[in-house]
């Protein structure tokens, strides 16, 4: 092993650092922009008595958002922020969350003794306190199980937004809507700017990869970019972990280039270590031959979605005929649809509506690329039977969005 800077194991620990599937970003030099929801955020930010919602699926970079803000506020030169982030809980109160963001404050005499955290007046109160400004960010909300801490949040939200206080509230979590977040609370959302966070476009995804792998002073062909970003589907965890893979791997075999050979390797390294496989090991093991659960899961990744996400039994029928050879019916699909909706698959479809109407989603957004790449390394699709499924998916569909 070569201890010069340049050496194989320095540039295999910059690919590492510069690609981070696990984890939200938190330096700028690995943000890929986001205008729109950066923007509406500045928006709030600057006005007075506006405060922040930021919601949409798990994985697509709300907190990451969270994180950047105060530091792309610094860098613009526009004012200095403080911030804060508490993660909620399951068992949070309105106090314990607020404990929390004391403590996180360095305001102890309220983290401590608990005091003064129970209502919204006090917390106004409290925060009044602060001389900077300062961004308060809630992250997880939709974990938060008491629903009197959330219609507590509401007014406190209203309260802040009718004082003077140096103080943004970032309320984040995983839901479709505002409502969905906090509750039905009519006068707080007038002084929430909503900022729904969606899946991210091509162009960001590719903005991952060319800031990863130029930090790890690597090239990407262009269709090894695309390769990834297309998998990616939206989803930015999947541009770090086979932008990571794969420029290991190049550098690996000393390439200065990532190509699309590399990309091949990444997924099936991505497949075999992922901690999601053996969500996808329940979901389509079987002790009896010839089943066909894995083949009827493919099919429902390749089915189009509507922009929540959903699909009907009828959507899955025309990718899994063309998986099978053969031309298949609902009926003899239908109760591998069922079982996935159930604890013994591991739930991996939520399954909405009535009987013959019934629509389902995949409950984990990140199975979906993962079942296609799986399927694709087991060898139950041939590139060419997948670009075509991918190729029908995309042109039926609009967007993919909350799923
Ligand atoms: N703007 C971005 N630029 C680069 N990577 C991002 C960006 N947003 C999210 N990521 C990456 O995507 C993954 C999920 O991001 P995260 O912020 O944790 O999502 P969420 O909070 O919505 O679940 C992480 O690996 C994170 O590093
Ligand atoms: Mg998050």
């Amino acid at each position: 092993m070569g201890d010069e800077p340049n050496g194989k194991m320095a540039r295999y620990a910059r690919v590492a650092l510069a690609f981070t599937p696990a984890a939200p970003i938190d330096d700028t030099a690995l943000w890929a922009e986001r205008e729109t929801q950066v923007f509406q955020c500045v928006e709030a930010l600057f006005q007075k008595g506006l405060h922040i919602a930021v919601y949409g699926e798990r994985g697509v970079g709300k907190t990451s958002l969270a994180n950047v803000l105060p530091k792309l506020i610094e860098q613009a030169r526009l004012q200095s922020l403080d911030a804060v982030r508490v993660d909620c809980n399951t068992n949070d109160t309105f106090s314990s969350i607020w404990r929390s963001v004391f403590r996180e404050l360095g305001m102890p005499d309220a983290a401590e003794e608990g005091r003064g955290v129970s209502d919204p007046e006090a917390i106004r109160f409290r925060l009044g306190a602060l001389e900077r400004r300062t961004l308060i960010v809630l992250d997880e909300l939709d974990r938060v199980a008491d629903d009197d801490a959330l219609s507590l949040l509401a007014d406190t939200v209203k309260t802040l937004s009718d004082h003077a206080v140096e103080a943004t509230l970032m309320l984040v979590g995983v839901a479709s809507s505002v409502e969905a977040l906090l509750g039905e609370h009519e006068s707080v959302v007038r002084c929430l700017a909503q900022v729904p966070m969606p899946r991210m476009s091509e162009t960001e995804l590719a903005a991952i990869l060319s800031k990863g792998f130029g930090l790890a002073d690597l090239t990407v062909e262009e269709a090894a970019s695309q390769r990834i970003v297309r998998l990616a589907e939206g989803l930015p965890h999947f541009a770090h972990l086979l932008g990571l893979h794969a420029g290991e791997h190049a550098v690996m075999d000393d390439r200065p280039r990532v190509d699309e050979d590399d990309v091949r390797r990444a997924e099936e390294k991505a497949v075999r270590s992922h901690s999601i496989l053996s969500e996808y090991q329940q979901a389509t093991h079987s002790p009896q031959p010839d089943h066909l659960f894995g083949q009827v899961l493919l099919a429902c990744a390749f089915a189009p979605k509507n922009e929540l996400g959903y699909f009907r039994a009828g959507d899955v029928r025309e990718a899994l005929s063309d998986v099978m050879g053969r031309p298949m019916q609902i009926p003899s699909f239908a109760r591998h649809l069922n079982e996935f909706s159930s604890d013994k698959r591991g739930n991996v479809l939520v399954k909405h509506g009535d009987k013959r109407r019934y629509t389902y989603r995949f409950r984990n957004p990140l199975l979906q690329p993962f079942v296609k790449m799986a399927s694709r390394t087991k060898g139950l699709i041939n590139d060419e039977l997948y670009q075509r499924l991918q190729a029908r998916q995309l042109s039926r569909q609009g967007t993919p969005g909350f799923s």
